[in-house]
């Protein structure tokens, strides 16, 4: 509401964002298979972040929920992607502030403090921060990569 947001589409995509985890990491490329999802070489290699698109999938299939935004925010939550939504930029953040390690995030304050000027700037306090990491990370995620290139790229500043 903050952001001028649906609070129930927010809300709904909140409650089945990780709905997949369910879904134990080894079973989950055959399950998105199964689905029908087209699985990038990045998620096979690390089959743990396609749990974005496969909540998706069983948000749809299992919890009837047909709304194209809300599946769009859950299948995305993760990495965000280019050209995402502003649903989208909502639950991706709200993702990054609660996440799943027990310290409080060290990038918090300043996406925090982005929040003040808009939704676009947390959205990229993170991708940045992450970004300036990417040699941590199991593989860099095509759909990240984009979201933060356009974010780039609207700064002015041209990708590395
Ligand atoms: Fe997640």
């Amino acid at each position: 509401m903050r952001f001028g947001e649906d609070a129930e589409q927010a809300e709904t995509a909140g409650w089945l964002h990780d709905i997949s985890a369910v879904i134990p990491d080894e079973n989950r490329i055959a399950a998105a298979e199964a689905f029908g999802l087209a699985v990038l070489p990045e998620e096979r290699t690390l089959p743990m972040i396609v749990h974005q698109r496969l909540s998706a999938v069983i948000a749809c299939e299992l919890f009837g929920v047909r709304d194209p935004a809300v599946l769009s925010a859950i299948a995305c939550h993760t990495t965000l992607n280019a050209g995402a939504s502003r649903l989208d930029t909502l639950v991706f953040v709200a993702d990054k502030i609660a996440w799943d390690q027990p310290a409080a995030p060290p990038y918090l304050p300043a996406l925090d403090a982005a929040l003040g000027h808009s939704l676009d700037a947390a959205a990229f306090v993170y991708l940045d921060w992450l970004w300036q990491r990417r040699h941590t990370l199991g593989v860099i995620h095509p759909w990240f990569r984009a979201a933060h290139r356009e974010r780039l790229a609207a700064r002015g500043i041209e990708s590395t």
